[in-house]
C-alpha cells in the first residue's frame, strides 16, 4: 500500500534580511513525511530548525517553495486561515512548556478544546483523560509552579494531544529536561503518538535523542543534508545510561529566537482568545458552541 505523505515541502526558501545583509534560514530544502511516522529534525544550532518547523506549523510566512498538509497549500493561506489550520490540525510542543501561569493543569489542557467550542463537561472530561494518559492524574489542580519541569511538560504534551491533531510538533521538548525525564517524556511521546497514529516532528540538536526517531533529517545551514532511518531497536536502557552520561547543554542566550518568538505567538494567541472567546477565529457554530460553553462558568471548576 502507498504510504501516504501528510507534510510534503517543496523548494522551500526562508531569507532574513538583517540590514545589507541575507540570512538564509531555509536554503532549498525538500521532503515528505507520511502519517504515523516521528520525524526528527537535527542540526546543530542556527542551522533552521526552528524556522522550518515554524513554518511547517503555519506559524512563520516561507520567502518561497510549498508546504503541502493533508493536501492544504500551507504558503497560500492568510493569516485568519492560519489560526484555524493550527487549530484543527496541529498540536505544539514548546521547550519551555508555555503554559498559562494563572490557569492550573486542568485548565491549561481544557482551554484548547475550548477553542473548538466543546462544552465544558466535555472538555474537563477530555482534559482529564489526557492527564491521566500522562500520568498526572493526582496533579490535575496544581499550578504551573507548583509542578517540576517534566510535570509541566507534560501537561504540555496533554494540551497538544487531547484535541487529537493529525500532526504534533515539537521543538526541543526535552530541552529544560534532565537525562533521565528527557526519557520518559520521550518514551510517553512515542508511545502516544504511535498508539494513534499521529505525525510527530520533533526538532534537537541531540543526535542521540533523535535515534528514537523513525527518520532523522540532518540539517546543517538551511539544507537538509542527509536524511537517515532511526534505530528503533535501540535498547532503552542503555539509551538511558547514555543519556546520563551526557552533558546537559544549552542554547546560548542571545536575542529572540525564532522559536521563542513562536511561543510568545502561540500563547499570546491564547490569551487573546481566551479573552476574546477567540471570536474573530471561529466559524458562526463555533461560536455558538462556544459561547453556550462559556455560559456555563470558566473552564475547570467542577
Ligand atoms: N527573526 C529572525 N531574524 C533574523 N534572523 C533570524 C531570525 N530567526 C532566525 N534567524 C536566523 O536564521 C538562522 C536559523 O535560525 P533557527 O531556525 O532559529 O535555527 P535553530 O533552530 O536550528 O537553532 C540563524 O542564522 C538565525 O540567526
Ligand atoms: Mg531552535
Amino acid at each position: 500500500m502507498e504510504r501516504e505523505a501528510v507534510i510534503r515541502v517543496k523548494d522551500l526558501y526562508k531569507v532574513y534580511r538583517m540590514g545589507d545583509t541575507k540570512v538564509y534560514a531555509l536554503n532549498g530544502v525538500d521532503f515528505e513525511i507520511y502519517r504515523g511516522e516521528f520525524c526528527a529534525i537535527t542540526g546543530p544550532s542556527g542551522s533552521g530548525k526552528s524556522t522550518l518547523l515554524n513554518m511547517l506549523a503555519g506559524l512563520e510566512h516561507p520567502s518561497k517553495g510549498e508546504i503541502v498538509i493533508a493536501k492544504k497549500h500551507i504558503e497560500r493561506l492568510n493569516e485568519r486561515q492560519l489560526v484555524a489550520f493550527r487549530r484543527e490540525r496541529v498540536g505544539f510542543i514548546f521547550q519551555s512548556y508555555n503554559l498559562i501561569a494563572t490557569l492550573n493543569a486542568l485548565e491549561n489542557v481544557a482551554l484548547p478544546l475550548s477553542f473548538r467550542g466543546i462544552g465544558r463537561t466535555a472538555r474537563n472530561k477530555q482534559a482529564r483523560q489526557y492527564l491521566k494518559l500522562v500520568g498526572l492524574e493526582r496533579f490535575m489542580k496544581h499550578m504551573p509552579n507548583q509542578m517540576s519541569g517534566g510535570q509541566q511538560q507534560r501537561v504540555g504534551i496533554a494540551r497538544a494531544l487531547a484535541v487529537s491533531p493529525q500532526i504534533i510538533f515539537a521543538d526541543e521538548p526535552t530541552g529544560n529536561l534532565d537525562s533521565k525525564t528527557t526519557m520518559e517524556i520521550l518514551r510517553l511521546m512515542k508511545k502516544i503518538v504511535r498508539e494513534q497514529n499521529q505525525t510527530l516532528v520533533m526538532v534537537t540538536h541531540d543526535n542521540n535523542l533523535a535515534t528514537y526517531a523513525d527518520r532523522i533529517f540532518k540539517i546543517i545551514d538551511g539544507k537538509i543534508v542527509h536524511i537517515e532511518e532511526g534505530h528503533q531497536e535501540v535498547d532503552l536502557l542503555e539509551a538511558e545510561q547514555a543519556a546520563e552520561t551526557r552533558e546537559e547543554t544549552a542554547e546560548v542566550p542571545g536575542r529572540e529566537t525564532s522559536d521563542q518568538k513562536a511561543a510568545k505567538k502561540e500563547t499570546e494567541e491564547q490569551e487573546f482568545a481566551g479573552k476574546k472567546a477567540g471570536a474573530e477565529n471561529l466559524t458562526e457554530q463555533q461560536t455558538e458552541d462556544k459561547r453556550q460553553g462559556d455560559q456555563d462558568e470558566k473552564v475547570g471548576e467542577d
